[in-house]
């Protein structure tokens, strides 16, 4: 069943799997605050949809996505803790049901940091993973900054996090970031594939082997989420970021001198 609120999200239900769709190519998959909006209600329906066991977020086999809207930093920056995208985060992060991801292509930015909120992921091996946060003047979010130095380490943190450096799908797989590289046009499906195995399993079971496995950082994972959210928003108004966001807008390098 497809119950799409906005063309930019497809949601589609089946077999006991929801499954979000990024549906935006002509801006490269980039995520507006509608879009987080849609996909927070999605997520919060799937949490009490007893029809929905297991949540799929894919893109398109050229993009995953390029992370947020840049024109809606510039013109709709997230301002509250009610934003979208903070309902977005803290809703992917404390989300109890298994998420399975598949990604292709460029995951730029919040694209990248959702994942580390995913219980499985799919890459395809054309899938680039960068968190390029200090290139724009801004800070890590989605808790990104706690979980991936946990994941990867300190020094490839501080390559994808301090540099900005993309890093491909062989990485993520050896980092543990990506379960399984198979060719793009086969993510998709791979994932859903995995989904229905999910989906078939004690949904009880499922939930609470999630929750002891992620109990350890639960509250880290939320505190980090909150005090990067007020950096990022302070962050977003200050002249690192306006160059970097209008630079962007104007395709031309960014003049961080003097900033
Ligand atoms: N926000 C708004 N528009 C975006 C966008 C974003 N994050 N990313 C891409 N677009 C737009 C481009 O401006 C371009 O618009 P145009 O056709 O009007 O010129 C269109 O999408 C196609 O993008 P383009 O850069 O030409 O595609 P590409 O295949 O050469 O490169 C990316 C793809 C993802 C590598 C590149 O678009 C990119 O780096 N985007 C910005 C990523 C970013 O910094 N995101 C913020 C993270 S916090």
């Amino acid at each position: 069943m497809s119950t799409s609120p906005i063309p930019e999200i497809q949601t589609h239900v089946d077999a006991g799997v929801m499954t979000l769709t990024l549906n935006r190519l002509e801006r490269k998959n980039s995520i507006t605050a509608d879009m987080y909006g849609a996909m927070a209600d999605a997520l919060e329906s799937a949490n009490h949809d007893t029809a929905v066991r297991v949540v799929v977020i894919q893109g398109h086999e050229t993009i995953f996505s390029a992370g947020n809207d840049i024109g809606d930093f510039l013109n709709r920056p997230p301002a509250t803790p009610d934003a979208p995208v903070f309902r977005f985060l803290r809703g992917i992060s404390s989300f109890p049901k298994p998420i399975v991801a598949s990604v292709c292509g460029p995951a730029v930015g919040i694209g990248t940091t959702l994942l580390l909120h995913c219980d499985l992921v799919y890459a395809g091996d054309n899938a680039a993973f960068s968190m390029p946060f200090v290139n724009l003047g801004l800070c890590p979010e989605a808790g990104s900054s706690f979980l991936a130095p946990l994941l990867m380490g300190h020094a490839r943190a501080a390559e994808a996090l301090l540099l900005g450096e993309p890093f491909l799908a062989e990485a993520a797989l050896e980092m543990g970031l990506a379960n399984r590289i198979v060719p793009p046009a086969e993510a998709n499906a791979l994932a859903q594939r995995q989904a229905l195995k999910l989906a078939a399993k004690p949904l009880s079971a499922l939930m609470e082997t999630k929750r002891l496995m992620k109990k350890g950082n639960a509250a880290m994972v939320a505190e980090r989420i909150a005090e990067e959210a007020v950096s990022f928003g302070r962050m977003l108004q200050e002249p690192a970021s306006r160059e970097a966001f209008t630079a962007f807008m104007e395709k031309r390098k960014p003049d961080f001198s003097g900033l």
